[in-house]
């Protein structure tokens, strides 16, 4: 099934100016990226965006870093796009992420793991809507 997910490169990837490199990645699996932007979040725009890790002992941490710079989020389009992306992710824990996984190879810690992506179609669906408006992404026509 063509499938959308969701995805963010984090501050921490964007810090070490590897965007084109997670983009390459992404490209290289047959993900296509059919929706990007860059922005700086809100405090109260990464607090929603995070909204089910509300008062888990990491939520501070996890928001207080998602504002410390500029993100990239991005729709990625295709065949069982949203196992997919977690594949090339990796484990969310960069000690556990399999060498070649995004995790691995830029990940600086369980909080700055370079990127973010859905876990499930029914989440992707919440979280492009949070960021992207229907008009903001161009399906691929050729
Ligand atoms: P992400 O896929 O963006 O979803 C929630 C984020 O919380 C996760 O990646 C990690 O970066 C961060 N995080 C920090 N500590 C933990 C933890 N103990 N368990 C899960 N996620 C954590």
């Amino acid at each position: 099934t063509i499938e959308r997910t969701f995805s963010i490169v984090k501050p921490n990837a964007v810090a070490k100016n590897v965007i084109g490199a997670i983009y390459a990645r992404f490209e290289s699996a047959g993900l296509k990226i059919v929706a990007a932007k860059m922005l700086q979040l809100t405090r109260a725009q990464a607090e929603g965006f995070y909204a089910e890790h509300q008062g888990k002992p990491f939520f501070d941490g996890l928001v207080g870093f998602m504002i410390s710079g500029p993100v990239v989020v991005q729709v990625l389009e295709g065949e069982d796009a949203v196992r997919r992306n977690r594949e090339i992710m990796g484990a969310t824990n960069p000690a556990n992420a399999l060498a070649g996984t995004l995790r691995s190879d830029y990940a600086d810690s369980l909080t700055e793991n370079a990127v973010h992506g859905s876990d499930a179609v029914e989440s992707a669906a919440r979280e492009i809507a949070y960021f992207f408006s229907e008009d903001e992404i161009c399906p691929r026509t050729r």
